[in-house]
């Protein structure tokens, strides 16, 4: 959620510094591309950064790359010989993306796909331990059953922007806003399910961590 700029400004002081490659491309992306504020950011890669380090996975997936800001925070944060797979459907970003990728000191770590996610993650010959959704918010249910079943017991999802702005608790934002109602009915159908634990961070726009406790 929306913090005061004091805040914010404290916080980035007090934690690890952004590194230099993810400033740089922070800056490309207010000068080149549209929507800027989809970037992750510094405090949410660094937390994401830590979330690997506490978790440890060996394969990670992400849905949304947009120019790879979450994705070069994961593979900075996952062991030397885990990867992480990264999913972006529109193909006039792959060249900025391998421009930051290549600048990367974990890039051995990252495979980047061009194409539709849902169609994608079937190709992946292996399973997951934890996945990072961030893709089209209208989307979110069917990336959670797409992946569902490619992750064990005790795997993670961890999906971004699930409070979105607050608009989550609005009810003109919900019947008008396609996004809205599918972040909301993404967040309704997590709440039913009863093979997963889950919890949602009011950190930046919102931020569920959901474990995998059965298969049915
Ligand atoms: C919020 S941005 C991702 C931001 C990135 N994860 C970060 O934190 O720096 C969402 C991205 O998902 C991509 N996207 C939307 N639908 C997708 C799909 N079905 N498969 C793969 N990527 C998709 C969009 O093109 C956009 O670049």
């Amino acid at each position: 959620m929306k913090l005061s700029t004091e805040i914010e400004k404290y916080i980035h002081a007090h934690i690890d510094e952004e590194p230099e490659i993810l400033q740089e491309l922070k800056r490309q992306a207010h000068l080149t591309v549209i929507h800027p504020r989809m970037v992750s950011g510094h405090l949410q890669g660094r937390i994401l950064k830590t979330f690997m380090r506490m978790i440890r996975p060996r394969h990670v997936l992400e849905i949304g790359t947009y120019l790879g800001y979450s994705a070069l925070c994961i593979a900075e944060g996952i062991p030397e010989n885990a990867t992480i797979d990264t999913i972006e459907i529109n193909d006039e970003l792959e060249h900025k993306i391998q421009h930051f990728f290549s600048k990367s000191a974990h890039a051995h770590k990252i495979q980047l796909h061009i194409g539709n996610a849902i169609d994608i993650i079937t190709n992946i010959p292996y399973d997951f331990d934890l996945v990072f959704i961030d893709g089209n918010k209208r989307h979110y249910i069917d990336y959670y059953n797409c992946v569902f079943d490619k992750i064990p017991c005790g795997g993670f999802i961890i999906a971004d922007n699930t409070l979105w702005d607050g608009h989550v608790i609005e009810e003109e934002s919900i019947t008008t806003n396609a996004q809205t109602k599918g972040i909301v009915d993404f967040n309704e159908y997590i709440s039913h399910d009863p093979r997963v634990e889950k919890v949602i961070l009011p950190i930046r726009d919102g931020l569920s961590i959901i474990e995998k406790i059965k298969n049915s």
